[in-house]
């Protein structure tokens, strides 16, 4: 019978690579909590209506790429494409955006059915954060400052480049919507399949055609920067202005109009070179509209979200992974010989109680003296512990091993071990 293998574009994390995806969550949780915000978790499957209301009848992924089906009540339900429109959902439905200012952060599995590539898969993870009830520059600023934060914390710094763009309101957009798509309609034979589907319904997309021949006409059209109005334009000024004081660099780029339909004023991507197309580890911007679109009160909004994927291949790209990630096991306890090979276990639990902070590994399933040390080598413990058969006469004994070439070794009695391990694994070479 042939092999069940897993659907396309939805990987398994192997125990190899684990670590540094762990490396990864606890670095931006520690970081997001230290801002104050406050972990949210939703479902992965929603109400398809959800997503469409959000992000955009007609937008790539909600015409496109979306996991939806009927569930066995006939209910349309899609799995997430993302993680906004369940926060804002979830947090609206049990009253936390009511006349209040939140600050929440979400970690999880997202899904999209895009051409899967490196970098672009189609169960993928985003850590988000999302701020409600505050509608000024400085909380827009904040949100831009933990991602600048990140990139120190993982010394990915000078890897990633900030791009912000100002799109306006939604009003601006309706007006620079109806001189775009007057200026295509000029040139409609000339677009690309899509674009001429888009001319109507959604000209703004246009503007993201990868088509150079779309792109080649898209020189002489109307620019989003002569339609968006004043109070965004000092908005986003003001953004600038605590950007350069806070000293983060960026690139306004007019063309960075995102993918999804809920953004207004301030939006933005982090950008790599490292990863070739699928370049953009983060993105994010304000969406003051969402909440009322979704039938709550209005409420101003900012939010990001990094993609894990991206991250961790970008860490493993440039080698910015710290060698003390790959060490998960400090010591691996044997018996020399079957007759004593009963009092490992409970050494084990002995010393795992009296030491908490040391990771240790009892061997289990028994096996010759040499097979049982080449288990302990292979382990990627730095120390081994090994009980031996007790004297006659006198104290029983156990001998500390360090597992590197040399094998050198010493033997403690047990009042003695704790101070002895402890000793062997700080003289081991504990990577930074
Ligand atoms: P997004 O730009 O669609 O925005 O996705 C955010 C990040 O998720 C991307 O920059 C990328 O790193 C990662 N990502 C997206 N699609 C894939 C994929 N197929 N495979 C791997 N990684 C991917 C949002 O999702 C918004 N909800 C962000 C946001 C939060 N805006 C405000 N708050």
């Amino acid at each position: 019978m042939s092999k069940i293998q897993a659907i396309r574009g939805m990987n398994d994390i192997l125990p190899t690579e684990t670590p540094t995806w762990q490396y990864v969550e606890q670095v931006t949780q520690a970081l997001v909590q230290s801002y104050g915000y406050r972990e949210i978790r939703f479902p992965v499957l929603e109400q398809s209506q959800l997503f469409k209301r959000s992000i955009g009848e007609v937008t790539d992924i909600v015409e496109k790429e979306m996991y939806s089906f009927a569930d066995r009540n006939g209910d349309e339900l899609s799995l997430r494409p993302e993680g906004t429109a369940g926060c804002v959902r979830a947090a609206e439905q049990h009253g936390l955006l009511y006349n209040q200012q939140q600050r929440l952060w979400y970690r999880g599995p997202m899904f999209r059915h895009e051409r899967p590539q490196k970098g672009r898969y189609r169960q993928f993870h985003q850590v988000g954060i999302e701020s409600f009830g505050m509608a000024g520059p400085d909380i827009d600023a904040e949100i831009i400052l933990i991602s600048v934060a990140l990139w120190r914390e993982l010394g990915l710094s000078k890897n990633v480049r900030l791009e912000i763009n100002n799109i306006g309101t939604a009003a601006d957009r309706r007006a620079f919507g109806a001189a775009l798509t007057a200026f295509l309609q000029q040139h409609e034979a000339d677009l690309d399949e899509d674009s001429q589907r888009r001319l109507l319904s959604n000209p703004l997309r246009v503007l993201d055609s990868k088509v150079p021949a779309t792109q080649a006409l898209l020189v002489n059209a109307p620019s989003l920067v002569e339609y968006v109005s004043p109070e965004t334009v000092a908005h986003y000024d003001q953004l600038k202005k605590l950007l350069r004081a806070n000293d983060v660099d960026f690139v306004e780029n007019p063309r960075l109009v995102r993918g999804l339909d809920y953004y207004n004023n301030m939006v933005f991507e982090w950008i790599t070179d490292e990863l070739g197309a699928q370049g953009t580890v983060c993105a994010g911007g304000r969406y003051d509209s969402l909440v009322s679109q979704l039938g709550g009160r209005g409420t101003p909004a900012v939010g990001l979200a990094f993609g894990m994927e991206r991250l961790v291949l970008l860490l493993e790209t440039i080698g910015q992974v710290p060698d003390s990630v790959n060490q998960v096991l400090d010591v691996y306890l044997l018996a020399s010989d079957a007759a004593v090979a009963d009092q490992v276990l409970k050494l084990a639990e002995e010393l795992r109680a009296r030491l908490p902070d040391v990771r240790l590994m009892s061997h289990c399933g028994g096996g010759k003296f040499n097979s049982q040390l080449k288990k302990a080598y292979n382990s990627g413990a730095r120390v081994a512990v090994i009980v031996d058969t007790p004297p006659d006469t006198g104290e029983q004994t156990v001998r500390v091993r360090q597992l590197d070439e040399e094998g050198s070794s010493e033997a403690v009695t047990l009042q003695n071990l704790d101070a002895a391990l402890l000793k062997a694994l700080a003289q081991t070479s504990a990577p930074a």
